[in-house]
């Protein structure tokens, strides 16, 4: 295929990714938005394997191991690990993007500044990108510990590094083409892997998320560079959509959890374990209710209000609670399913649970759909969530979480929260939602406890 068909193929490719992504910002149009996408990601991968003077062998080697791969991976995926997947794969996008720019500083004859500059970038961001990833993968995985590891002097030691790296940087752009620009280039490689595992250890397990949206964004970023470096369209373009949509994801996560992105790399949140905690902060009388209970109080209600969290995915409860939402409606009651942004352990999370249980998604309404509404609203069963229900975030001015927007469950005329114990969320605080009036403790496991309220909705009958 001559130039003008190539770059004509990749002008459809990008204008896909663009409705693609669009269409992810709702979870009614997300499924199509993703094959849309893949549909453009296809037809740039052929249009480019349609240049000439490619030898097909090693690609097609390549294409084999790798689809096999992903499709092994994309089965045997746990929804609840997706997070820790993304990071593997983000990790693969920065080593891939370092190795181009390797083997092209080989191929080059005559190197310009411009390309040594983009180069680096492409080096250096990908490094990072992959051990970040790795460290990521590692700490979400358990196979390394969550915990923070935090020293003094250690922004100082990052610093250096980057500082070091930069010098390499500027070094490597003065004499690309010699021998001396080889070593350089080589620092810059390990500079980058190091600094992406050093840069990664002082952040807690719990705050991976954001941190893997983030290094999402670098992929895109090493990738856009990549695609300098060895002058493709689709790789820049699409590079660039993903390093733009990865940053406005973190900033959206920062966001909701009323954290900067400097909070989140470098204060080492969320170390604390589930247990601690729960004795600070408030304390108090708390109603506890059982299944019998629960069920008279939901059999009243004309409205009800389900707002899941984290417990929900540990529980793998999300197709019983679907199925009590359909006994309530069943029972002329109006469901509607409240979704915090940053419920659970990445975004989207309760979104995926929810549609994998088929969750009308006309019954999803968002936090700031449900809270002018909550006066009005008979019951909230609080699922599994914690933190993001925590009326200290909008009453306690010296709370951690002050400030972060929540589902104001607490307006409601009843508030039923499902969960284990009286213990803290990921923030490691307590919650005073548990000990106000008009709350009822419904403790155990959400599965257990939410298949025992439909056998009393079934017993009822
Ligand atoms: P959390 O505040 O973490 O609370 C989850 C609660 O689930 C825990 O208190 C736990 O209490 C309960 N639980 C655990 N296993 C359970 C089970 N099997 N059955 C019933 N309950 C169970 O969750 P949340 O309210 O969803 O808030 C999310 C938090 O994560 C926020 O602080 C947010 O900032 C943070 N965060 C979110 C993201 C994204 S992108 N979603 C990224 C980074 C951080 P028991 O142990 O008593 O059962």
């Amino acid at each position: 295929m001559g130039a003008l068909g190539i770059n004509f193929s990749y002008v459809i490719s990008a204008g896909l990714f663009i409705f693609g992504l669009k269409m992810l910002s709702s979870p009614a149009t997300a499924r199509k938005g993703n094959l849309l996408s893949a549909l453009g990601m296809l037809i740039a991968i052929v249009a480019t394997l349609l240049a000439t003077g490619l030898d097909y062998r090693w690609i097609l080697l390549g294409i084999v191991i790798g689809t096999a791969i992903g499709l092994f991976a994309a089965y045997k995926v746990e929804m609840t690990s997706m997070p820790e997947m993304v990071a593997l794969f983000n990790g693969f996008g920065g080593i891939s993007s370092l190795l181009l720019a390797w083997s092209e500083y080989h191929q080059q004859g005559e190197i310009s500044s411009f390309l040594a500059g983009v180069t680096f970038l492409s080096a250096f961001i990908g490094g990072v990108t992959f051990t970040g990833s790795m460290v990521a993968f590692g700490k979400l995985s358990g196979k390394v510990p969550q915990k923070a590891v935090v020293f003094s002097g250690q922004h100082l030691i990052n610093g250096a590094i980057l500082l070091s790296a930069l010098i390499a940087a500027a070094l490597f752009c003065v004499f690309p083409g010699s021998w001396l620009g080889y070593v350089f280039f080589i620092i810059i490689v390990l500079v980058a892997l190091g600094f992406g595992v050093t840069s990664t250890i002082p952040i807690g397990g719990a705050d991976m998320p954001v941190v893997i949206s983030l290094l999402n964004s670098y992929s895109g970023l090493a990738a856009c560079a990549a695609g300098f470096v060895i002058s493709n369209n689709i790789l820049i373009v699409a590079g660039a959509l993903v390093g733009a949509s990865g940053i406005i994801l973190t900033n959206i996560m920062c966001k909701a959890m009323n954290r900067s992105l400097a909070n989140v790399l470098f204060s080492g949140f969320g170390t604390k374990t589930a247990s601690s905690g729960a004795e600070d902060g408030p304390q108090g009388e708390v109603r506890p209710a059982t299944a019998e209970d629960v069920y008279y109080i939901l059999e009243a209600a004309d409205s009800v209000a389900i707002v899941p969290g984290y417990g929900l995915a540990v529980a793998q409860a999300q197709h019983v609670v679907r199925e009590l939402g359909d006994l309530l409606e069943a029972n002329d009651t109006e469901v509607m399913y409240a979704i915090h942004p940053v419920a659970g352990r990445m975004p989207g999370h309760m979104n995926v649970l929810l549609a994998e249980a088929n969750v009308p998604y006309d019954q999803l309404v968002e936090m700031d759909d449900i809270n002018p509404r909550m006066d009005s609203v008979d019951v909230c069963v609080v699922i599994g969530a914690n933190d993001v229900v925590n009326p200290a975030a909008a009453e306690d001015e010296n709370s951690p979480i002050y400030g972060m927007p929540i589902i104001e469950t607490f307006r409601a005329k009843t508030v039923i929260v499902l969960k284990r114990s009286l213990n803290p969320g990921f923030a490691g605080i307590q919650n005073a939602l548990f000990f106000r009036e008009n709350t009822r403790m419904y403790f155990g496991d959400a599965k257990v406890a939410i298949q025992a309220l439909i056998a009393e909705f079934k017993e009822a009958k």
